[in-house]
């Protein structure tokens, strides 16, 4: 299936794919391949598959009497996807209204996509119903703000120089850090034999100034904030002093990033 996106769109997912995945998401995938017990020869759903880290981890996994797909609403993000890995079925769609029928997969995986969702309980009845029956789910999600380094004080400084409304963009990965109110939602929308399982991560970016350039720049329109260029000097000055007990001996930037995996299965 051809993807359509503009140019823009395959720079920001480039950007994102090159920055953040080595910096942040990577880790993630064998942990969820893991988590949702992949086996080879099994039919494997990611959800908001982004450039598709963790799908390449679970083709590697179910090998190559597989079959994987990889789902995102951002098309620029599956025509950089599908640049790294054609063999991988890529789809345009949301999670909220899967293009699959029911009983599809053996297996679903989501990493850090379910906090964007507009409808979590309708996404979550989606994955079930594209699951045959005693299929398993692993969705990783961030732990809370308050228990993870570096970006309160990311936050704190937006709220400062920037307003409520770029303070919210960032806390917006972080909303689903509850681990009763993730567990909660899990049950709530029928998935079985719910776990949640609070997991070490550590976020490793070239420099404070990349790491929160790409913030402002990068993540900030994508939640419809956008900063003047004076603005956006100012903030990178103080992120500077304000993250500098983050910096290494090496000049790069490394701290805490805790996620929660989530498993469930389908009745
Ligand atoms: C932080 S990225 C994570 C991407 C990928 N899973 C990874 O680990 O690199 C979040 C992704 O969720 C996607 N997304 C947001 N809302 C969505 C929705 N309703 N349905 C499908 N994908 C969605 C975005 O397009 C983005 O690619």
């Amino acid at each position: 299936m051809k993807i359509a996106a503009s140019k823009e769109e395959i720079f920001a997912a480039q950007a994102y794919e090159d920055l953040h995945v080595p910096a942040l998401f990577r880790q993630w995938a064998p942990r969820l391949v893991k988590a949702a017990e992949i086996r080879p020869g099994q039919r494997v759903l990611d959800i908001a598959c982004g450039t598709g880290v963790l799908a390449r981890e679970v083709a590697r996994q179910s090998g190559e009497n597989g079959f994987v797909a990889g789902l995102d609403a951002t098309p620029g993000m599956l025509v950089v996807a599908k640049q790294l890995e054609p063999s991988i079925e890529w789809r345009h769609g949301t999670a909220e209204s899967l293009p699959y029928e029911n009983d599809s997969f053996d297996a679903v995986v989501c990493q850090f996509g379910l906090m964007f969702f507009q409808d979590r309980t309708a996404a979550l009845r989606e994955m079930l119903r594209v699951l045959i029956p005693g299929g398993r789910m692993a969705v990783a999600v961030w732990e809370s703000l308050e228990n993870s380094e570096a970006y309160p004080i990311e936050v704190a400084l937006l709220e400062r120089l920037a307003g409520q409304q770029a303070a919210d963009a960032l806390r917006a990965p972080f909303v689903l850090g509850d681990r009763a109110q993730l567990t909660a939602l899990f049950r709530e929308a029928g998935v079985a034999a719910v776990e949640v399982a609070t997991h070490h991560g550590t976020a490793r970016f070239p420099s404070i100034r990349t790491m929160v350039e790409a913030d402002l720049r990068g993540w900030l329109p994508v939640m419809g904030v956008a900063l003047t260029e004076e603005k956006i000097q100012s903030i990178l000055e103080e992120a500077e002093q304000a993250l500098g007990q983050y910096v290494t001996a090496e000049q790069t930037v490394e701290f805490d990033a805790p996620a929660h995996i989530v498993t469930g299965r389908k009745s």
